[in-house]
């Protein structure tokens, strides 16, 4: 599906009934990351994906170039779609624009799961290994860009064992745009650190991490939920950073036990 929301094409999903459920995926892939969440959750929950700008089926806007931005796309989704308040789940970027949308739209939270993200912003390192990345993919492309996180994304297990997971993202990171990959580079590398956000946080929220998380370890995950109150932290075994995708069943089961726990 796609809408033109404040002149600009947005490309989402959404399917069945009853509380909304909205998904907000990692860098640099798509909603189609969340396809097995959708298929397990739509019977039972009004179930939202969203393509950030430049990102599957979305335009790029190229001045929005803050997570802050990313969260005011998704809210004016909401708005379009009519949506007052919706269960949040963000995977790493995803999650870093769910700490904007809690920062600046709290009201509009339910619960939220924050997947295999971190709260910190960048160390100066970690700038600079951004604008390597944004050179990188300036002059040779979104293929190097999947060459290069591939390995980061997933599990070594996911590898060895699952070619047509490591196709799936391949071809995800292949339909982002370039000048989609620069732009969310240059919003990481400036979003704020959320670390004084987590212990604000007073809906119910749910921590997951795979327990082969390169990208975002495991101490990351432990960070945030030592520090929102009442939160629950689950470690998916045999899953690296994209826990979701390489292991749904389980992700899955972690999202359905949190959602029945707070009567969602
Ligand atoms: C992601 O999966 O969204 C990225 O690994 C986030 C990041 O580069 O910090």
């Amino acid at each position: 599906m796609k809408a033109v929301i404040h002149g600009v094409t947005v490309g989402y999903t959404d399917q069945g009934n009853g509380t909304p459920l909205v998904f907000i995926h990692a860098f640099p892939l798509s909603k189609t990351m969340w396809q097995p969440q959708v298929d397990a959750l739509k019977d039972s929950y009004r179930v939202i994906t969203i393509d950030l700008g430049g990102h599957g089926e979305s335009d790029i806007v190229l001045w929005n170039d803050s997570l802050d931005g990313y969260a005011k796309n998704v809210i004016h989704l909401l708005d379009h779609l009519g949506i007052a308040q919706a269960i949040f789940v963000g995977l790493s970027m995803g999650g870093y624009t769910l700490f904007s949308i809690y920062r600046h739209y709290a009201n509009r939270v339910k619960a939220m799961v924050l997947a295999d993200t971190k709260a910190q912003a960048d160390s100066e390192e970690g700038k600079a290994g951004r604008q390597s990345m944004a050179e990188m993919a300036f002059k040779d492309g979104a293929s190097a860009i999947a060459d290069m996180m591939l390995p980061k994304l997933l599990a070594p297990s996911t590898i060895e064992h699952h070619p047509e997971i490591v196709e799936q993202v391949r071809q995800m990171i292949l339909h982002t745009s370039t000048a989609g990959i620069v732009v969310d580079l240059v919003a990481m590398a400036a979003r704020p650190d959320s670390t004084d956000l987590l212990p604000t946080i007073t809906c119910p929220t749910l921590v997951i991490v795979g327990e082969d998380d390169q990208a975002t370890p495991v101490t990351e995950s432990q960070y945030i939920a030592q520090r929102i109150p009442g939160s629950t932290l689950v470690t998916i075994p045999q899953a690296g950073h994209l826990s979701n995708v390489e292991q749904p069943a389980a992700f899955n089961k972690a999202l359905n036990s949190f959602l029945k726990k707070c009567r969602l």
